[in-house]
């Protein structure tokens, strides 16, 4: 099947939106009424803030901006502007209750279709429109904002949140450390001309070279996190950058995320609700940037730089026109784990057939993967279609991270999307893959 992911028609757009907001409304289906106006930490937002930011996200770009008609909550503007309320205070301010969210995404949406309906995408519209970029920008905001729901989702008090989560393809055996894939050096066309949905920061397409190097084939296991933990590799200053062990210290981490001692001398995980032994053959989630760096230089590599990663899952690394995944431009259905719906990453090998041309396999989805590169603007950089999306994070102390995770929609999940966060996050969804100097 080929993709129809991207196609420029309002049919198609509308549908595009229609699909994240099921899944929107899907993942609050199963939260306590009680919490949707609270937050369960002062570094994520009460659900209520983030579904009517959604709304006013869409009402802004998709409404007031393409057909000057008037807010339905002009004096909630600052309320619901990211910068301007930052998550700290959220949860206490008097923002929208979970019935009026709905309805303000629910009206919001209504007025969005209309307007839709007689708007110019054509290839003489401009920038904003033009095949339908606005529209794909929403829903991609719409997408990433599942996400942070989901990461507030899992940080809830045992019995606020108890999804159900969808199975995941069977491995036959475990996956032993197989060799890691060798990347051959040479040009790479870095980034995006726009196609794909493709936001300001993954642009311009510009030219750079990669030298030679090694990357694993899966993402990290929770096995080979065990082993890291087993060595005292949470003990031992030499595996952590001087930030990091600062950090590792000041916070006494001594696991990862979510997990606890078992009482039987090993480690156990809580998270959505539900307590369980960990599965060695699962892919490693909610590491900090500090602690990935850490198992990559105790396992005698390193985490790849932004470029490698990239050179890794396009297909085509010398061409500006590449596909939208590594294995091409066919639908991700069988071929990686996203979509928010296995609510954890699939075992290491869950999915061959999502393999990219280098070989590499599980790019995208199941988990973001931390890079070596701090997260700056490329060179010929345009802020587009508004300054705050990406700009005032450029140097700003970020990693960038790559791939997507479990939590991440395919509208939102593609070779070329950046994503970045604070060295010390853990709440993301968030592990790491190994990448060695080719000797
Ligand atoms: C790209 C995931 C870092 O959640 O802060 C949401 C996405 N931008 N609303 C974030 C975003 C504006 C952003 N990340
Ligand atoms: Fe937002």
């Amino acid at each position: 099947m080929h993709d129809a992911r991207m196609t420029a028609a309002p049919d198609a757009i509308a549908e595009r939106l229609d699909t994240v907001r099921q899944r929107t409304l899907a993942i609050l289906e199963p939260l306590d009424p009680e919490w949707i106006t609270r937050s369960p930490d002062p570094i994520m937002s009460p659900p209520a803030w983030d579904m009517a930011h959604i709304a006013a996200y869409e009402e802004l770009w998709l409404v007031t901006r393409l057909d000057q008609s008037a807010p339905l909550h002009p004096d909630l503007a600052a309320t619901y502007d990211a910068f301007e309320t930052p998550r700290a205070v959220r949860g206490d301010i008097r923002i929208l209750d979970a019935d009026e969210s709905r309805e303000y995404m629910r009206r919001t949406r209504e007025r969005a279709l209309d307007v839709l309906a007689g708007a110019d995408i054509s290839d003489d519209a401009p920038d904003l429109t033009r095949g339908g970029f606005v529209w794909d920008m929403v829903a991609q905001h719409e997408a990433q904002h599942d996400e942070t729901l989901l990461q507030t989702l899992q940080l809830m008090p045992a019995g606020a949140y108890s999804p159900c989560a969808g199975a995941l393809p069977a491995v036959d055996a475990p996956v032993a450390n197989p060799d890691p894939v060798v990347i051959d050096g040479g040009p790479l066309m870095m980034g995006s001309d726009g196609a794909h949905g493709a936001l300001d920061c993954e642009r311009p397409c510009h030219p750079t070279e990669v030298a030679s190097f090694l990357l694993d084939r899966h993402p990290v296991t929770i096995g080979r996190h065990l082993e890291f933990m087993a060595d005292g590799g949470y003990a031992d200053p030499r595996h952590w950058s001087e930030a990091g062990w600062a950090w590792r210290c000041e916070a006494d981490i001594t696991a990862p995320l979510h997990w606890q001692p078992d009482g039987e001398g090993g480690w156990q995980r809580t998270q959505f609700g539900c307590t369980e032994a960990l599965d060695p053959a699962e892919i490693l989630c909610h590491v900090s940037f500090f602690e990935a760096e850490a198992h990559a230089r105790w396992a005698g590599g390193r985490l790849p730089t932004e470029p490698e990663w990239e050179m890794a899952a396009r297909l085509a690394p010398e061409s500006p026109v590449d596909a939208w995944a590594p294995w091409g431009d066919a639908v991700h259905d069988g071929r990686a784990n996203v979509g928010q719906c296995s609510f954890r990453p699939s075992h290491a090998g869950a999915y061959p057939a999502g393999a990219s041309a280098s070989g590499c396999e599980q790019l995208l989805g199941d988990v973001w993967e931390w890079t070596s590169t701090p997260f700056d603007c490329y060179p010929g950089f345009r802020a587009f279609p508004y300054r705050e999306y990406a700009e005032p994070f450029f140097g700003g102390g970020y990693q960038v991270l790559r791939g997507g995770s479990w939590a991440t929609q395919p509208v939102a999940a593609r070779a070329t999307f950046r994503n970045w966060d604070l060295p010390e996050r853990r709440q993301i969804f968030a592990g790491l893959r190994l990448a060695w100097d080719a000797s």
